[in-house]
């Protein structure tokens, strides 16, 4: 019921762990302890709202929150001529690797709202530092396209199985924000997934971020779920209760 988190574990250089199934009373206790042994430096949980049972559970266990999620869903039916129109005024290219190190400045600063920057067992230094990672990642990635407006702001899409796709990062620069680039960068996704056979799109924004929420509202994105994050770091927890 932990697994192992190894992008994050390589990342961080430490132990990360993910509970995939909250166990009940003295079960998760036990679980707790067993991680720590196996040298797990932290867990995370990420469980959908109307699980407020096991949200308690994991409260009372020391775990805290990081971040509420909101997921969107949007059914792809406009055909592609339809929003090939709706890009072709900006200058939206696919990415390639050359385009890492203006992704990376791009990048700089943007996803401030995320678990990262709230969670107190990650340094702001780190937090800046992951979406960097993530975007040079992305490009290298056969799975995922990236899609960039130049020195403005990219947008990446994976697919997630034949009919579903999803947007894993979507950014501006705050100084081209407003003029219409996300816009085209998400509609030039969901061309893109529209092509690929995919008829499903998801995204998903923390709930403290309107103007994501706005954006995807209006592009006709509709709420599917909402999600908690939790966070356990294992030191700590067991050296309070000890
Ligand atoms: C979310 C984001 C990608 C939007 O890109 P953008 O180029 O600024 O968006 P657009 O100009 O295409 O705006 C489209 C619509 O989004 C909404 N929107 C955009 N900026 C907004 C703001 N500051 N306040 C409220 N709504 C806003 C509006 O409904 C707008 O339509 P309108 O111009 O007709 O009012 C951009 O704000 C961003 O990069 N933010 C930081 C990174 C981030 O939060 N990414 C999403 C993470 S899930």
């Amino acid at each position: 019921m932990i697994e192992k988190v190894e992008w994050d574990s390589e990342f961080f250089s430490r132990k990360i762990g993910r509970l995939t199934k909250v166990p009940q009373g003295k079960k998760l206790k036990n679980l707790i302890h067993q991680a720590h042994n196996k040298g797990y430096e932290y867990l995370s949980c990420r469980l959908i709202l109307d699980k407020i049972a096991e949200i308690q559970l994991l409260e009372k266990h020391g775990f805290y929150l990081t971040d509420i999620g909101i997921v969107w869903e949007k059914k792809i039916i406009k055909n592609i001529s339809n929003l090939k129109s709706q890009i072709s005024n900006s200058n939206i290219r696919e990415a390639t690797g050359k385009d890492s190190p203006m992704l990376k400045t791009t990048v700089r600063g943007l996803f401030k709202d995320s678990r990262f920057y709230n969670d107190p067992f990650f340094t702001k230094k780190e937090a800046d530092k992951v979406y960097q990672a993530w975007v040079e990642n992305s490009v290298e990635d056969k799975t995922i396209k990236v899609f960039v407006a130049e020195k403005s702001g990219f947008i990446t899409c994976k697919r997630l199985s034949k009919n579903r796709g999803d947007i894993p990062h979507i950014g501006v620069i705050p100084k081209s924000q407003g003029k219409g680039i996300g816009t085209s960068l998400m509609h030039r996704a969901l061309k893109w997934f529209k092509e690929n056979g995919v008829n499903t799109a998801t995204v998903r924004t923390q709930a403290n971020n309107s103007i994501a929420m706005n954006f995807y509202k209006k592009l006709g994105f509709e709420v599917k779920y909402i999600d908690m994050t939790m966070g356990l770091i294992l030191s700590m927890e067991l050296k309070k209760k000890a």
